[in-house]
């Protein structure tokens, strides 16, 4: 489903509460936290060595890279603790009818 870049990605019923669920979408890994101040959606491959982020911890507002702990904040991306020292990709996220919604470009 396609409506101004929106994409539907998960029911919200199917992601995991308080944490990070893995989706792809067209190839693209995509990561989906579940925050206490709603959700938000980055690429899922860390940008320091390619972990993948979905296997970290979470807690918050903070994922942490399961390979070195680097931790990125997902609300913008911003890296917040080393050895990230870039910001993480991330992409404009809602729900919509109890689906997430995800915009991929602009
Ligand atoms: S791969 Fe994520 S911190 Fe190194």
């Amino acid at each position: 489903m396609e409506d101004d870049g929106w994409r539907d990605l998960i029911a919200l019923s199917g992601i995991e509460r308080g944490w990070v669920t893995r989706v792809d979408l067209e190839g693209r890994p995509l990561a989906v936290y579940d925050t206490p101040t709603g959700i938000f959606v980055s690429l899922a491959l860390c940008n320091h060595g390619g972990a993948d982020l979905c296997d970290g911890y979470f807690d918050g507002h903070v994922i942490e890279c399961p390979l070195h702990q680097g931790a990125f904040d997902v609300r913008d991306g911003r890296p917040v603790s080393a050895p990230v020292t870039r910001p993480m990709r991330t992409f404009p996220a809602r729900v919509r009818d109890g689906r997430v919604q995800v915009r991929l470009r602009g």
